[in-house]
């Protein structure tokens, strides 16, 4: 079986990779050819830990590689994963021209049958749309090629893209006909996890609703913190309280500043308008997004209140990316403070080990460090966004003795408020302490 992605993003790259480990032949086709030429020499177009290692032992093996020639490309696998992105247009709904434009062009070109595996997050009735497009395309051709088209939505998380791939909770596997039903388990056979078959359209709601259920959990416990600090009450022990019942869980009750990332937010903005589109109200989402949306001003409005007024104040923000482990900033509460500060015409120098490159594009008269100690000189307060390793093992003794006021908001809870306050901090949490 010879493998074709098409999307060399964070999906498309991970998932060839892991392919590649496992032993199949695979082809990464791309628009973007800078981001082509860079995979040719080993290098990733992102960050993301143990990858790069893999993607260079697998060039050279001449299991994986690398092209902008789809034509050749479609034309030469057997099965084809489309990973390209499905951005959030104005009204929230999923942008699918990308995934359209990719099934246009292989009926455009295929000569055989395929299979056609849709990896990229789309909304529930794509497939058949999907569907339609690669008949008309033929129609168009005169000709008569069987294909299938396959639901098999991601659930990697960034900055763990390379375990979540290799071990994954479960795959699931959306699809209508017994031969590529076949050939997605014997393209499976190694993967040590559980398959869930299902049609097409139940596989493409699995994937919002289940990014839907844990961003409830981040804005629920979000939500809740803000009750506990007008309450006096500590959120962390609130969360470990809940976390211990088996049907609760601990995982995604962590308050801090509200998601962010590639994901969440444009999945959820998805699913509300494909609701709204059938006249179904999904007043539970509409919450979590607003919770999400004002979480940061909400933090911000702390800072505000503690420092008096933002006005040439300087604020030292460390951590810029939505999460640590990542390059990624898009829709990173980072930016949104960002821009708070800068409003509130503060002086901003920030740190990240990775995102400061991307942000810099955004707000350009931001000073960028190249370290977190750097970042602290002479600041008037300190913004923890991230929980970046090289933020949380920042010697905060001497840091203190960089800072002209020992002020610091933890965003993410991460630090230990009673040793901030014994090294002579003022140490402010998300959710009373
Ligand atoms: P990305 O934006 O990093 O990568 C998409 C790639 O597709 C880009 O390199 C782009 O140049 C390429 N592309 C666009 N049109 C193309 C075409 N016609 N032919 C060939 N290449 C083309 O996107 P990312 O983050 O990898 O996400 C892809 C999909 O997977 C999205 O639907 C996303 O929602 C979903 N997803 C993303 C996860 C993540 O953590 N990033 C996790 C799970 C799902």
């Amino acid at each position: 079986m010879k493998i074709g992605v098409i999307g060399a993003g964070y999906v498309g790259t991970t998932t060839s990779i892991v392919l590649a480990k496992y032993g199949y032949l695979v082809t990464v086709v791309d628009t973007n050819q800078e981001k082509i030429h860079k995979l040719n020499q080993s290098r990733l177009p992102f960050y993301e830990e143990g990858l790069e290692e893999l993607l260079h032992e697998y060039l050279l093996e001449g299991r994986l590689s690398f092209t902008s020639n789809i034509e050749d490309f479609i034309k030469q696998c057997d099965i084809l994963f489309v990973t390209v992105g499905t951005p959030p247009l104005e009204d929230g709904k999923a942008d699918l021209t990308y995934v359209e434009e990719v099934v246009s062009q292989i009926a455009r070109f295929m000569d055989d049958y395929k299979v056609i595996v849709i990896k990229s997050t789309v909304p529930v009735g794509t497939g058949d749309k999907l569907n339609d497009i690669m008949m008309k395309e033929l129609s168009k051709r005169n000709i008569s090629i069987s294909f299938d088209i396959v639901s098999n939505p991601e659930f990697l998380r960034e900055g763990k893209a390379l375990h979540d791939a290799l071990y994954p909770d479960r795959v699931v596997i959306g699809c209508e006909s017994e031969k590529a039903r076949n050939i997605m388990k014997e393209l499976y056979k190694d993967v040590d996890t559980s398959i869930l078959y299902t049609t097409i359209k139940e596989a493409e709601m699995i994937k919002y609703a289940s990014n839907a259920f844990l961003a409830t959990k981040i804005s629920f416990i979000n939500e809740l913190a803000r009750l506990c600090e007008g309450k006096g009450v500590n959120i962390k022990q609130v969360a470990i309280g809940m976390g211990m019942d088996k049907r609760i869980g601990s995982d995604f009750l962590q308050a801090g500043i509200g998601y962010g990332g590639s994901c969440f937010p444009k999945d959820i903005k998805a699913l509300l308008a494909l609701a709204s589109q059938v006249d179904i109200p999904m007043p539970i989402l509409e919450a979590v997004s607003y919770v999400n949306q004002t979480q940061s001003d909400w933090f911000m409005e702390k800072v505000k209140q503690v420092l008096g007024s933002l006005t040439e104040k300087r604020i030292a923000v460390l951590g810029l990316t939505f999460k640590p482990q990542t390059d990624d900033i898009r829709e990173a509460p980072s930016l949104r403070v960002i821009d708070y500060l800068l409003n509130n015409k503060a002086t901003i120098a920030a740190y990240d080990p990775q995102g400061s490159e991307h942000v810099k594009k955004i707000y350009p008269t931001v000073k960028y460090t190249l370290t977190p100690l750097e970042a602290l000189e002479g600041a008037d307060a300190v913004l923890i966004l991230t929980e970046w390793k090289e933020i949380l093992e920042i010697d905060w003794k001497h840091a203190k003795s960089l800072l002209s006021n020992p002020l610091l908001f933890d965003g993410r809870n991460t630090l230990s408020p009673s040793k901030m306050v014994e090294l002579g901090y003022r140490y402010f949490g998300v959710g009373n302490f």
